[in-house]
């Protein structure tokens, strides 16, 4: 059966990451017999310049008709004074939304290669291997009533964080499954000592954690989470959070990785159908230059094949491909270390096919 895949490279860096993650896909067809067709589409400012919307119809259309979807990045200077629903990142959240890619797993893996990198001392992150599983198609994000409006003559800003129960269930699943595949720890994040929201999210965990007997369960304030990320990341396992505390964490346990540039994402629905992107953005300041980094985006394309194919094998191959070329000293700019190669970002994906065999 042949793979559909969407391809939509977005704008800044993401038509270059994108570019070498499918050359990272054709090997694999031309080399490894997966069976994939690609069908590029346009999306965020890219959507905008050629259709007048960040989510262009036809590009929706080929999303729904795909098994899966390659996603660069969005956003850019030139599209900020747009009107809000024309901007790049409302195409964004509207084709999570409209595929109910409500699962997203942020996973932070600390190559050992890496640990220079990392702003933490070597010992605080060396092993380091966190899953976040952030909310994506619920809360603050999402909310009804939002808007700007002006209140006794002056103009306030308003959103609304909401979660149905129904919603903090199904990724409360999520979770823990993936809790159940790894170490068996799992820690719900929330604010439940000031917001009602995260008071229901917690119930609605702690009821869900009693068909997983076999997870240890922990809640932690988000405030406190974001310290605990940055002391002592190696206590947690699996973290499961809602739609924005999940944005915030998920750039801090990033870092703790080296750079930004390595962490990949997976957007998952009810049938493990999935959005694949690398969680930093469009860097517009270095579009165009080859510089960034293109292995957050490769490493999307690993969970891909694990996590829509079930092809945990092909996965593998792209996953030892990316540390064989790190242990050869192969490093992007934002990577570099005294006494490594410098590449560029083609460098990097050429790198990571050779390295496929
Ligand atoms: C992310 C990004 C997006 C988000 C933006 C671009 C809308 O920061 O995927 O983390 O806030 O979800
Ligand atoms: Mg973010």
């Amino acid at each position: 059966m042949t793979h559909k895949i969407a391809v939509l490279p977005g704008d800044g860096i993401g038509p270059e990451i994108v570019r070498e993650a499918v050359k990272v896909l054709e090997a694999l067809k031309a080399n490894h017999g997966l069976d994939i067709a690609l069908t590029e589409g346009a999306i965020g400012g890219a959507g905008y310049d050629v259709a007048g919307d960040p989510l262009p119809a036809e590009t929706l259309a080929l999303a729904k008709a795909s098994d899966a979807i390659l996603l660069g990045a969005v956003g850019g200077p030139q599209y900020d004074t747009l009107d809000r629903p024309l901007r790049p990142e409302r195409g964004l959240l509207r084709i999570r939304k409209e595929l109910n890619l409500f699962g997203n797993l942020r996973p932070a893996l600390l190559y050992p290669e890496l640990a220079d990198a990392s702003s933490l001392k070597p010992e605080v992150v060396a092993g380091l291997d966190i899953m976040i599983v952030r909310e994506l198609t619920g809360d603050i994000y999402f909310g009804e009533p939002r808007g700007i409006e002006v209140r006794s003559g002056e103009r306030v800003g308003f959103n609304t964080m909401l979660y149905s129960e129904s919603e903090v269930r199904r990724v409360a699943h999520v979770a823990f499954d993936i809790a159940m595949k790894r170490d068996k720890r799992l820690c719900s994040v929330e604010k439940a000592n000031v917001l009602e929201c995260s008071e229901l999210w917690k119930e609605v965990v702690i009821e869900v954690g009693k068909a997983y007997p076999e997870v240890e369960l922990s809640h932690m304030y988000v405030d406190n989470a974001a310290m605990q990320l940055v002391r002592a990341p190696k206590q947690f396992d699996v973290i499961v959070t809602g739609n924005i505390f999940g944005d915030i964490l998920s750039d801090a346990a990033s870092m703790l990785t080296g750079s930004i540039g390595m962490l990949p994402s997976a957007s998952l629905d009810q049938n493990n159908k999935g959005m694949y992107e690398p969680i930093h953005g469009s860097a517009p300041d270095i579009a165009g230059r080859d510089i960034a980094n293109p292995l957050a985006t490769i490493l999307s394309v690993s969970m891909m094949l694990r996590y829509t194919f079930n092809n945990e094998a092909a996965a593998q191959l792209v996953d030892d491909a990316v540390s064989k070329v790190l242990a050869d000293g192969c490093r992007t700019v934002d990577i570099y270390s005294e006494g490594a190669t410098k590449v560029s970002c083609s460098g990097m994906g050429d790198a990571v096919v050779a390295a496929l065999g």
